[in-house]
């Protein structure tokens, strides 16, 4: 279970220091064919316009791996004029939230598409449970950590909520022989994208508070996902007193 869970962060790492090239290269190369993948859903990020991003935005944005994922995603009307840290944070979790909903329903497709066939429904029931879990530690997060001050408490249930997110797309690489499981990896990509970003704000939170001149990319795997636990190898033992499989 601990050496499962280690090669799962150390997996994760190699996941996110390969995606944050790859990213760039997908979103460029879907600007260009923007009709040949209408039957793809796409991430749900309300249009850009560049000239109401505010200043404060493009400021947390360099807290992240993704800056342009995370400022074209944080520009839209919903996030308040002049907003806080804190309401940009808040604004970064509920684009990964509405983005995690969306994976939830392509992955209960992916289900109800798999009769017959136990190891892709398998597969999809991992899966199921995995996002599950994550929408219940983005939950705790916003709700619960964030309103109260626990920055710290914030961080751990965010760093969880995107460890699940990757595990259902690790279920689903024994599952990946249709279309459908294709996309919705594809779109799993997406979206621990946008919790990575939304994590990396809530990294810098916690290290320097409002002053955002001071936040930064996250410099190690440390900085990033793992803060608010073990490094990958050490048995996977949390620090912060949240468990990740924590039955709460
Ligand atoms: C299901 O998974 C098992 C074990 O991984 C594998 O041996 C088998 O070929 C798979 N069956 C199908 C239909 O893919
Ligand atoms: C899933 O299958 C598609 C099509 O065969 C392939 O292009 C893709 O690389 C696979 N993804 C993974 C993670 O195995
Ligand atoms: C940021 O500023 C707000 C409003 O002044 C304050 O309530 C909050 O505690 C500050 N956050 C941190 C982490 O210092």
């Amino acid at each position: 279970m601990a050496s499962l869970f280690s090669f799962s962060l150390f997996s994760l790492f190699l996941f996110l220091s390969l995606s944050s090239s790859s990213t760039t290269t997908t979103l460029r190369t879907n600007q260009h064919r923007p009709t040949k993948q209408k039957q793809k859903p796409r991430p749900n990020v309300p249009p850009s316009s560049a000239s109401t991003t505010p200043p404060e935005i493009l400021q947390a944005c360099k807290a992240t791996r993704f800056p342009d994922t995370c400022v074209s995603s944080l520009s839209n009307p919903n996030v308040p004029q002049n907003p806080t840290p804190l309401q940009i944070i808040l604004s970064a979790i509920s684009v990964s939230n509405t983005n995690l909903k969306t994976a939830q329903s392509m992955v209960k497709s992916i289900l109800d598409s798999s009769k017959g066939n136990i190891n892709r429904t398998t597969a999809a029931k991992n899966c199921v449970e995995a996002l599950t879990n994550s929408q219940y530690r983005i939950t705790r997060s916003t709700d619960d950590a964030l309103p109260r001050g626990r920055v710290k408490d914030a961080r751990a249930w965010m760093g969880a909520a995107l460890l699940y997110q990757y595990d259902c797309s690790n279920a689903l690489k024994y599952a990946n022989d249709t279309s459908l499981t294709t996309q919705t990896m594809s779109f799993l990509d997406k979206l621990m994208t946008f919790s990575s970003n939304a994590l990396s704000m809530i990294v810098s939170y916690d290290a320097f508070g409002n002053e955002t001149k001071s936040w930064g990319p996250p410099k190690t795997e440390r900085d990033g996902v793992w803060e608010f636990g073990s490094a990958p190898g050490s048995g996977g033992d949390f620090g912060s007193g949240v468990q990740r499989r924590a039955p709460v």
